[in-house]
């Protein structure tokens, strides 16, 4: 085990312990505020919520800065891909772990949790599993990657488990509103029930979740993704599936989105009287005119996450929130075609430089204005 000192900050007196390749961070104690901003998971913990943000390993293992401001404004993080399907098991029956348990070193020295993500997304199935999934022996070896899974990451830390990730996609056309994924043609729409169950009988003491996008907004497309989620929902309910919460991803957009408070609170409220809790597990926000003056863009982001959250916090069954990233030096919304032209996407709670932004402010606020516990 390497120490060295590293990082000496007003916020952090930190020892650089290096367990694996992932830094761990052994912040000082009483966290400063970060410029006058109190830390997001403090806000949210005032209010019996969580704050996560998905990360990386490499940034962790390369950004000390970065893995720093993580721990001192997160309560939960979430692997941004290295515990997908794809990432684990590149070979098959080789499964590679290494990543995702330095991943979980690093949160463990910390005393955080985890939100584990994801294990079935029609978006990471290995290369060599997709053509055996309709064989003889297909389920066996979704089965065998849950299981296992949740054998190595099914207790604490993890709070919870994205066991099925964006399985609805009514433009598909089925009167379900189920996506046809390679999942759905090799094993028909129980595969869902069946994922659940396995899940459930390795990890019996995990909290199983269903992640879902585009329900946030109100435009004719987000209100039939929500009449099927709300659907597919209270069908697995009345089956008894071990289904214990939804993720909402929450991924903003910034344009002419139509936006109801109204109807969001609705729905939310809909979805947790079928028994199921609630996460937003992926916030950020796209922009959409990044010519717009820095003062502007900031204004407009804080705008649109402040109404979002205004809403949702409102949520009893809301448990927290994790954002997809914590700063816009990392975030998925900063596409190849927009660092082409050096820009960068402005939609996370910290900036480039780590400091934080009127969306940060905004984030506190609306924390602040829910309602106590
Ligand atoms: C994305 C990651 O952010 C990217 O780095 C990766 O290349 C693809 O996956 N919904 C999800 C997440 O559930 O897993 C996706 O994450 C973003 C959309």
């Amino acid at each position: 085990m390497i120490v060295s000192r590293t990082l000496l900050r007003r916020e952090f007196l930190c020892g650089l312990v290096a367990v694996g390749t992932v830094p761990v961070f052994v912040p000082a104690p009483g966290l400063a505020q970060r410029h006058g901003v109190p830390p997001l998971k403090s806000a949210a913990e005032s209010r019996g919520l969580f704050w996560g943000a998905a990360i990386q390993h490499a940034q962790l293992d390369d950004d000390l800065e970065f893995a720093a401001l993580v721990a001192q404004q997160c309560s939960v993080i979430v692997p941004e891909w290295e515990m997908k399907w794809a990432a684990i098991e590149r070979h098959p029956n080789r499964p590679n772990f290494s990543r995702a348990d330095a991943i979980v070193r690093y949160a463990q020295s910390l005393g955080l949790a985890l939100r584990g993500h994801t294990l079935l997304w029609h978006r990471s199935i290995p290369d060599w599993a997709k053509d055996e999934l309709s064989g003889p022996h297909g389920w066996d070896l979704v089965a065998s990657h849950i299981t296992g899974m949740m054998q190595r990451y099914g207790t604490a830390p993890f709070l919870q488990w994205d066991v099925l990730n964006e399985v609805i996609e009514p433009k598909d056309g089925r009167t379900d509103g189920l996506r046809q994924s390679p999942f759905l043609a090799a094993f028909g729409p129980d595969y869902l029930q069946r994922a659940l169950k396995v899940a459930r009988g390795a990890a019996p003491g995990m909290r199983l979740y269903m992640n879902e996008y585009g329900v946030d907004y109100d435009g004719s497309t987000e209100r039939d993704r929500r009449s099927v989620l709300l659907r597919l929902v209270e069908t697995l309910k009345n089956a008894e599936a071990p289904l214990d919460g939804v993720g909402i991803q929450g991924h903003l957009r910034l344009g002419d989105e139509h936006f109801s408070a109204r109807s969001l609170r609705e729905f939310l409220r809909t979805l947790a009287n079928l028994g199921v809790r609630i996460t937003i597990t992926e916030l950020d926000v796209r922009e959409s005119d990044l010519s717009l003056p820095l003062l502007v863009r900031d204004a407009r982001v804080a705008d649109e996450v402040k109404r979002y959250l205004d809403v949702v916090l409102q949520e009893p069954a809301l448990d927290g929130i994790v954002s997809w990233g914590l700063s816009d030096r990392y975030s998925w919304r900063t596409t190849a075609a927009l660092e082409e032209k050096g820009l960068v996407n402005r939609g996370l709670p910290f900036d480039q430089a780590l400091q934080p932004k009127p969306v940060t402010t905004a984030i506190v606020a609306a924390l602040e204005r829910r309602r106590p516990g």
